[in-house]
Formats: C-alpha cells, structure tokens, sequence
C-alpha cells in the first residue's frame, strides 16, 4: 500500500473515531496513535497553544521538549505564519528545536478553531525527506476533521 492508499484508509477511520467525542485531548489522543500505528513514524504528536506558548499534547513516541515559544523552531514557525512547514533536513532549518537527534525530516501542520491557530500536529521522522505535499494534503485534512470535531 502506498502513502496516498494508507491515507485514504486512515481518514474514515479517523472520522469515526472522533465522532460524538467533543474533548479535544481524547480525540487528539486516538488521532496520534492512529497515525503512529499506521506510518510508524519516530514522533507524532501534537503541542497546544497555551498561555501563549506551545505546550505537549498527546503523542506517540520519545519523551519530547514540553513547551515551544511563538516563531521557535519548525512547530513555533508554523504556529506563527499560520502554514503547514515540511522540513525535508532539519539539521538545515535554522532554529529547529531537537528533542531527539534522531530525527532527521519533519511536517508540522496547524489546528485552527474560529480562524486562530489553537494546535500543531508535529510528524519526525529519522528519514531525511520523508514528507511531501501527499503528507501536507492528507494531514491537513486530517486537521480540518479535528477542528471540525
Ligand atoms: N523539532 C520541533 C520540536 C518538537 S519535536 O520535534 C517533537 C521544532 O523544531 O519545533
């Protein structure tokens, strides 16, 4: 099965999981493992913005940094320009935060409520280029179900 194919299995199944669960914990919760467990991806999770920061939420993999400042690293950037950010080197992305050195290409997708950036689902992958614009349209659809939940 090819990236695209595992996407399009994964979005139905993703819509069922968070239907009728309104708590955005628990459905960011099953959204990560049902990413982790159907790419095996090093880290999938994502940070909250809180009290004007980036705070760790739900995710599946290493133990990873707790809180990221507005405009810092890849997850701060995509918060700040409101866009999807895919770093296919991350030892190249100026300001990139590493909380694991094995990680080696990166997505970061924001979460809008009321057009305010509220999330970032964050993808590491010890593969450089491991994500490109199939990644970004899949996720992102991924995101507006979230949103929309
Ligand atoms: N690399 C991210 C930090 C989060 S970890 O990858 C889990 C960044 O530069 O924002």
């Amino acid at each position: 099965m090819n990236k695209q194919e595992t996407y399009l299995q994964l979005l139905p199944q993703i819509r069922a999981l968070i239907a009728g669960e309104q708590d955005l914990i628990a459905n960011m919760a099953n959204i990560v493992a049902a990413l982790y467990e159907a790419f095996g991806f090093w880290w999938t999770g994502f940070y909250r913005v809180s009290d004007d920061m980036l705070v760790l939420g739900p995710f599946q993999g290493p133990i990873a940094c707790t809180r990221i400042p507005h405009g810092r690293g890849v997850c701060g950037s995509a918060w700040a320009q409101g866009q999807t950010i895919i770093v296919p080197n991350v030892h190249e992305f100026a300001g990139h935060i590493a909380c694991s050195s094995a990680s080696n290409s990166e997505i970061v997708v924001p979460i809008r409520s009321d057009g305010r950036v509220i999330a970032v689902l964050d993808i590491d992958s010890t593969d450089y280029n491991a994500f490109d614009s199939t990644d970004q349209y899949y996720l992102e659809q991924v995101a507006a179900i979230l949103s929309a939940g």
